[in-house]
């Protein structure tokens, strides 16, 4: 057995515009760290926590990572052995890109990685989405799935959990902009309207499903006019900044789709190469630069192996 192990676990884009709760890819970059090591004392500690600005906290009953861990070692019954954490954030909390989730599921594959676990991935999804629940309230898979999967992932049912892997084109690029506001997930679901008239219920899941044609059949127009969301976008692009001017300039440098990443603030776009990609980050950043909000940007393409081991 390995005596300690250093994971990266990816960031994800949730709903991809239309599939709220449902559809969510991961990315190259950002992502987490996490360095596990097997202790002697049984139980599980967290040693250091780093990039989080002291927002994390250390006790290991209320840290998302050990929690989803803890609830891992009963359901193989080895919460006899000893762990110790040490979580390095190296994307923003609070962003929209899956921040919990990267950090939950880098712990989780550690974890098995330790334990020499072969079993399927997929089978740690019970446990991050216990994470999931603990950071903002309510145990939704569509970032910890492709986070802990890796690419374009369909929760096709929470009841019971049935999760498809779904196909994309090659080569299709995401730019990802963060503007540095605050929209913490827990307030940006508790705004949605939980009542919707049949005739939006049809516009939308025309669209889910013309989406996951345009993946399955590799036409990126079809993948664009498909995503527009009428349900949740119109209540949460309210809290981020100049939403339909970046929608607009994104749009005007022949982006393919744009909208909200997860719960926001952050935005993405998806374009068919990577140099537009690089155009719309810069192009957005300057325009939040001259609104005095500072902005992390990313370009990256679709992530299809997940979690890794990188030490
Ligand atoms: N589907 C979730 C939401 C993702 O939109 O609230 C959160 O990142």
């Amino acid at each position: 057995m390995e005596k300690s192990v250093k994971i990266f676990a990816p960031a994800t884009v949730a709903n991809v515009v239309c599939g709220f709760d449902v559809l969510g890819f991961a990315v190259d970059a950002p992502g987490d760290e996490v360095i596990m090591r097997l202790t002697n004392n049984p139980g599980i500690t967290i040693s250091k926590i780093t990039g989080d600005n002291g927002r994390l906290p250390f006790d290991p009953r209320k840290n998302t990572v050990s929690v989803s861990v803890q609830h891992y070692l009963e359901s193989i019954g080895r919460t006899d052995i000893g762990l110790d954490i040490e979580l390095h954030k190296k994307m923003p909390i609070g962003s929209g890109l899956g921040s919990s989730s990267a950090s939950t599921v880098a712990g989780l594959f550690a974890a098995k990685t330790l334990l020499g676990d072969e079993t399927d991935a997929v089978r740690l999804l019970p446990f991050a989405m216990k994470g999931e629940e603990m950071a903002c309230g309510h145990g939704h898979a569509d970032n910890v799935a492709p986070a802990l999967l890796g690419g374009f992932v369909l929760i096709r049912s929470y009841e019971p959990l049935d999760v498809v892997r779904l196909p994309h084109p090659k080569g299709l690029y995401c730019a990802i902009v963060f503007p540095d506001v605050d929209v913490p997930t827990r307030e940006a679901r508790q705004i949605i309207r939980n009542k919707i008239q049949m005739k939006d219920a049809v516009t939308q899941w025309g669209n889910i499903a013309g989406l996951v044609s345009g993946l399955f059949m590799n036409d990126i127009d079809l993948i664009g006019r498909s995503m527009k969301d009428i349900l949740v976008e119109p209540v949460r692009s309210m809290l981020i900044p100049d939403f339909y001017k970046m929608r607009e300039m994104a749009m005007e440098l022949c982006a393919v789709s744009f909208g909200i990443s997860g719960s926001g603030p952050s935005v993405f776009a998806f374009t068919r190469d990577e140099e537009t990609a690089h155009q719309i980050t810069q192009k957005l950043q300057q325009h939040l630069t001259r609104l005095r909000i500072n902005s992390n940007i990313y370009v990256s393409e679709i992530n299809d192996k997940g979690p890794k081991i990188i030490g």
